[in-house]
């Protein structure tokens, strides 16, 4: 099963990711000299960005970024999860490549299989690490409950999962097997029930995720609020 780290706060939150992160780079030092890192949209991972882009001693031309899901929408739209991260973090960094998702293309089925095909270009056809939220649904990157598991290829476009909140791109169930380590964030006390269900097993995006990953670097950095049900 995933580990659950617990911490106070969203500055907890962040803190931890970081230094996973850090431990991540160090760890891989010797093996990959490229880092790959899939980024994702939502709040919650606002302050890690703002984090990442001030760490001292990061060598941003190992890395490679990319993204766990966006929505389809234009890189300059409100609600484009490359437009935040790149607000957040990547307007303060130099990494060696980032590779977002073609939110905007008219063909999603084909924007999902081009990036299928950046994602097997990588040492090993593998992301480094991935960052994940979960939705108060239990859906995380943008498979929503409901869905059925995608094992079949590593990225997929996705319906609007409610009126009106844009049609996706995603890693999919096997996407985010196929990363190295993954580290779930979850904050607020809108979560804490649903993150008990998931943790518990329950029929969920999110637990699904979880149960395939449970032999494979997987960890859930959750807040206080967020932890009350557990
Ligand atoms: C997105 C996501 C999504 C997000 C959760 C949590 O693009 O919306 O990647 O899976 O992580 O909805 O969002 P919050 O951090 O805003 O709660």
């Amino acid at each position: 099963m995933a580990e659950i780290v617990k911490v106070s706060n969203m500055a907890g939150i962040t803190a931890e990711a970081l230094r996973r992160v850090r431990a991540a780079l160090d760890n891989g030092q010797q093996e990959a000299r490229l880092f790959s890192l899939a980024l994702s949209g939502g709040s919650t991972p606002g302050p890690f960005h703002e984090g990442l882009a001030v760490e001292s001693n990061i060598d941003w031309s190992r890395f490679v970024v990319l993204w766990g899901d966006e929505r389809a929408v234009p890189p300059n739209h409100a609600d484009s999860n490359y437009r935040a991260a790149h607000q957040q973090l990547l307007s303060k960094v130099a990494p060696m490549a980032v590779w977002r998702m073609a939110g905007e293309a008219s063909d999603l089925s084909k924007a999902a299989k081009n990036y299928e095909a950046c994602i097997r270009s990588l040492p090993g056809a593998k992301i480094s690490m991935a960052i994940l939220g979960m939705g108060d649904d239990g859906h995380t990157a943008s498979l929503f409950p409901g869905e059925a598991a995608v094992t079949d290829r590593l990225v997929a476009e996705t319906p609007e999962p409610y009126p009106g909140k844009h049609r996706r791109l995603t890693l999919t169930d096997a996407g985010l097997d196929a990363c190295e380590e993954v580290l779930i964030l979850v904050s607020g006390e809108n979560k804490a029930d649903r993150l008990a269900e998931v943790l518990a097993g329950g029929d969920l995006p999110l637990a699904r995720i979880l149960a395939n990953r449970r032999n494979k670097p997987t960890t859930v950095i959750v807040d206080g609020p967020a932890a009350k049900s557990l």
